[in-house]
This record gives C-alpha cells, structure tokens and sequence, in this order.
C-alpha cells in the first residue's frame, strides 16, 4: 500500500495536486509570453530549453536520491566520511543502473518530444486557447489506461470524454476563426493550425508517457527519485538531437557551440526551463502519490486561472464560443473526475514503495 507522506499536516497528494494546477497555469502564460515577445529569429531555442530542463530536474532527482538512500547498514556518525560516501555513491549508481532501468527510455523519448511539441503549440496559439486544447489529455490518458492497464470506464467517464472534445472543438472554432490578442506584440504571427496539431500530438505523447510511467512506478519496488533520474539520463540523448541535427548548429569544434546554444537565452527563458523542472518533479509526485487521472483535474483549475490571466496580461478577447466551449471543457473534467458508485476507480494496481 502507499504510504502518504505530509507537508504541516496536509497530504503530499493534494498539496502537490493544487501546486501542479499553479504551475500548470504559470507555465503555460510564461512560456507563451517568452515565445511571443521576440520576433521568431530573436527568440530563445526551444531544444535547449528542453536540454537544460531535463539536466536540472536530473540533477535535483539525483541528489534527492543519494539523500533518500537506505544507510541502515552504516554507522550514522560515519555517514559523510569519505568511505562511507563511497559506498553510497556505488550504492546510487547500482539503483540507477539496475537491470530494469531500459523501461524508462520509452516515457523518456515521448517527454522529450512532447515538451519540443508544446513550445510549437504555446507559440502559435493564445495561452487560454493553449490551456484548454491541452485538456485533450485526459482523452488519450483514459484512451491509453484502456488499452494498457485494462481499466474499465463507466459510461459516465465516456460521456465526459464525448463533451470534452466537443468543447475542444468549439474553442478552436474562436481559435480558427483569427480572433487574437490585441495586447500583445506583433512581431510573433501565431498560427494556429500549425499550433493545434502539435496540441493533438502532445496530448498523445502525454498519455502514453504518462501511462506507461505510471505503469512502471507501481509495478518496482524502485524509489521515486531513482527514476526520475534513470528519466532524465534517458532523455538526454533524444534532448540532444534536435540541437546536434539542427541546420545551423555550429561546429562542435567552433568553440561557440555553448554561445549558439544560449542565444536569446534571457530571464523569460530560465523562468521558462524553472516552472518547467518545477513541473516535472511535481507530476512524477503526483503520478506517484495520486494517480493519472486526478492529474488531469488538478490542471483543469489552471484552465480558470490562465483564462483570467490571459484576459488580463495578454488583453485576451473571449467570444461566447471560447467562453462555451472552456464551460464544456471544465464540466466535463469535473464530470471525469467524479468517482464511480459502487467500484474503485480503478486508479490502483500493483505496489508502490
Ligand atoms: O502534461 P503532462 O502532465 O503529460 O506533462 C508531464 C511533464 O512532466 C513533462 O514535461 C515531463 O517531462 C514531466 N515529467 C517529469 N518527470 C516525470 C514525469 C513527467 O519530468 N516523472
């Protein structure tokens, strides 16, 4: 069974649930505002955003491993002198390269790309218009979670499914239609087709990645933070391509590799990569203590506040069809959310350390 543990009397679920919402919502406006405030050629790389997300969220994972490691066995006086470091240290990298950390390359591809996929999305589309589409997730979470994990949905979580791509759809009927910020600048033009299809694929790298790592956290007596870290190492190649295949990367032996790389590289991008690693950590906290599905209502409350938010930073202009469809969107997350009379949700299977 899970052990829950508690921050000042609250469980670490809800309070990570409420914090991703915040986070949800902050990413999404930073990110847009980092993407739209530059003309294309002025703005920062997307891949080494990606790049340096994923260097910090391992980072942060690694050390919040060695700090968790079982030293039961060693004296605690002696726990930081140099052998006994040295034993934690090979302790770490056995945990790390254990036998079955391959099953993390899968999810690990599939974030990469998907976090390459939502700047594309966030730059050729409002925030509010970005927030709400991303909600197709639930979609093809509870799409995969059928498929893989054989969970049965009630026909009320159907019905819900029905009524959030409806919703969906009449909001990208604002979004199509060119209705646009007037706040913002206008050296960025969005377009959002371009912006919705990569929503469509984000949303498909979401579910299956976040399935499959849900899968594999529940079913090893693995820690945590030691998959976070087998994650980010994962990543790191796929991370690394897009930069490396890139048209104008420089010569690895230019020297000015680091240079290119970082171009434009301002305080709206390192905000950008901060609520992004931020983010990570907090979805494998949740995926861990709550589950996939209580994930997806915790970033439907960042629907409001980006709505809000984009209305009153970005001069966002809501049409009654926006207004509609994120009405829909939300009730049927709701809807989505509500637990099932009479059977478990279904939202656990297999152990979890
Ligand atoms: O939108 P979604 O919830 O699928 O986004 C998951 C995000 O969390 C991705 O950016 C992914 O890289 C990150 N993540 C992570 N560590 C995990 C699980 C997800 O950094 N263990």
């Amino acid at each position: 069974q899970n052990t829950v543990p508690s921050i000042c009397g609250m469980p670490l679920k809800y309070v990570s649930l409420v914090t991703l919402a915040v986070q949800n919502a902050l990413l999404t406006l930073i990110m847009h505002y980092s993407r739209v405030s530059a003309a294309p050629s002025e703005t920062y790389s997307a891949a080494a955003a990606v790049l340096m997300t994923e260097l910090l969220k391992g980072f942060i994972s690694l050390v919040v491993a060695f700090t968790r490691l079982d030293c039961s066995s060693l004296p605690s006086a002696s726990l930081w002198n140099p052998h006994a470091l040295f034993y934690r240290f090979r302790r770490l990298g056995r945990e790390v390269f254990r036998p079955d950390c391959w099953k993390l390359s899968i999810p690990a591809i599939l974030y990469v790309i998907q976090n390459n996929l939502q700047f594309v999305a966030v730059s050729n589309l409002e925030a509010a218009t970005f927030q709400v589409s991303y909600q197709m997730k639930i979609l093809t979470t509870a799409a995969f979670s059928v498929v893989l994990l054989r969970r049965k949905l009630s026909p009320t979580k159907w019905l819900a499914l029905l009524c959030l791509a409806i919703g969906v759809g009449i909001v990208q009927i604002q979004s199509g239609s060119g209705a646009h910020a007037t706040g913002e600048t206008n050296s960025h033009e969005m377009k959002p087709f371009k912006g919705f299809m990569a929503v469509v694929a984000a949303c498909f790298t979401s579910g299956l990645a976040g399935v499959y790592f849900e899968m594999v956290l529940k079913n090893s007596p693995a820690d945590l933070w030691v998959r976070n870290v087998q994650l980010s190492l994962f990543s790191l190649l796929p991370a690394l391509l897009p930069i490396i295949c890139s048209p104008s990367a420089p010569s690895p032996t230019s020297g000015v590799v680091s240079l290119q790389l970082f171009a434009n590289f301002g305080a709206w991008a390192w905000a950008t990569v901060a609520v992004q690693v931020l983010g990570g950590l907090l979805t494998a906290l949740v995926i861990k203590y709550a589950d996939n599905i209580l994930k997806g209502f915790a970033t439907s409350l960042s629907i409001v506040i980006s709505f809000l938010a984009s209305v009153a930073l970005f001069s966002f202009q809501m049409s009654l069809t926006f207004v509609l469809g994120s009405t829909v969107v939300l009730v049927a997350t709701w809807m989505y959310n509500q637990p099932d009379t009479g059977s478990a949700d279904g939202s656990s299977y297999g152990c979890c350390k």
